[in-house]
């Protein structure tokens, strides 16, 4: 899929912007503070309702205004679709799909499938389990609504049982209640991301050993309750709430299940998550992000959007290379403050825009 136009109003330092898009690669150069990664921001929005920079949609409305919009119109397999959404300091969120408004964010997954990769993204590798799950999640809800259903009651029976926990009423009977409705939407998300992950690992040695020309393999499992089938697993988590359920009583919390699950990455054989080297990390990073565009299309049948922010810089010569030669055929964006002669030499078109002060020009 490629996104045909964005139109931002008083979105961060945008007052008001429509940009026309080109199916290939658009590259978006400036310098500093300009607002190139607002217009990624932007489009992330659209995608996944969220921007990846912070959980506070409010920051993103124009200081001094009261309400944001952005609109992103994508041309799929399916033909034209649109996303709408307007930000307000006083009120929700506002998202309509193809003009119509939504009642539930799961009608947004999927619609602008994009995949978001920035310098900042090697906390996925380098961070905390937290990040690999909603590196997972994030994915997993762009190729299944249903994905992202089971995850929102996942976490409602959590909170539920946790409050519990803390309430100091908690019995085995109550308990035994809400560890029954946990194990069964906990083992969905459980299989599902090991399902994931299985399909993923293929994709991501695949491009790992092609940014670092062969010279490091990549691999990936799933870390969480043991089990193959749906069964399996919901009986293995019961098993293990009920081991856990003194600690739990005594902490207030539920400490296993998938809110506590984990990927392990290993690159050239070594654990990159705890011994990996900063470029090894960063390039581990990538694969995965390319790998998550290579699934999603062989699932979905149409390849997202890839977004790379300020990434070259990060990157030598000859990985900035063929990450450009690995966008050839999907839309990317690209934001950067500078083109390398040298390395774009091998891209065959390509779109540049001037992002100065919260304004963009296509150059001609
Ligand atoms: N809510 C906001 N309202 C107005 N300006 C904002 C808002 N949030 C950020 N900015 C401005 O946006 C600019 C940064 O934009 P950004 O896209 O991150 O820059 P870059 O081109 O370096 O990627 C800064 O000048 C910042 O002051
Ligand atoms: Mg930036």
């Amino acid at each position: 899929m490629y996104i045909k136009t964005l139109d931002i109003a008083n979105f961060r330092n945008y007052e008001k912007q429509s940009v026309i898009l080109s199916d290939g690669l658009n590259v978006f150069m400036g310098r500093n503070a300009q607002g190139k990664t607002n217009l990624l921001e932007a489009v992330c929005l659209c995608s996944i309702g969220r921007s990846p920079r912070t959980p506070r949609d409010k920051e993103l409305i124009r200081w001094d205004n009261r309400r944001a919009r952005v609109k992103v119109e994508v041309s799929t397999r399916a033909g034209t679709e649109s996303v709408d959404i307007v930000l307000d300091k006083a009120e929700n969120k506002r998202v309509a799909v193809n003009s119509l408004p939504i009642t539930r964010m799961g009608e947004l997954m999927g619609v602008v499938s994009t995949v978001f990769f920035s310098p900042d993204e090697i906390k996925i590798v380098s961070s905390s389990p937290g990040e690999r799950r909603q590196f997972m999640d994030i994915a997993l809800c762009q190729i299944s609504r249903a994905y992202f259903y089971t995850l929102q009651r996942y976490n409602k029976v959590l909170s539920q049982r946790n409050k519990l926990l803390k309430s100091g009423r908690a019995t085995d009977e109550s308990l035994e209640v809400w560890d029954m409705q946990l194990a069964e939407s906990g083992a969905k998300i459980v299989k599902t991301r090991r399902g994931f992950i299985a399909r993923l690992a293929p994709f991501a040695d695949e491009n790992h050993r092609f940014l670092t020309a062969d010279a490091e393999n990549l691999e990936l499992s799933y870390e969480g309750v043991d089990g193959e089938t749906l069964e399996e697993v919901t009986a293995n988590f019961l098993k293990e709430l009920k081991n856990c359920r003194e600690r739990d009583l005594f902490s207030g919390f539920t400490g296993i299940g998938p809110q506590k699950d984990d990927m392990k990455i290993t690159a050239g054989g070594i654990d990159v998550r705890a011994y990996g080297s900063q470029g090894q990390r960063r390039t581990a990073a990538l694969s995965l992000k390319l790998a998550e565009l290579d699934l999603s299309k062989s699932e979905k049948g149409d390849s997202p959007v890839l977004l790379l922010d300020d990434v070259l810089s990060e990157l030598d010569k000859p990985r900035q290379q063929k990450l450009l030669q690995r966008t050839a055929g999907l839309q990317t964006i690209l934001t950067c403050t500078h083109i390398d002669e040298e390395v774009f030499a091998g891209v065959k078109n390509y779109k540049v825009f001037t992002v100065e002060n919260g304004g963009v020009t296509p150059s001609v």
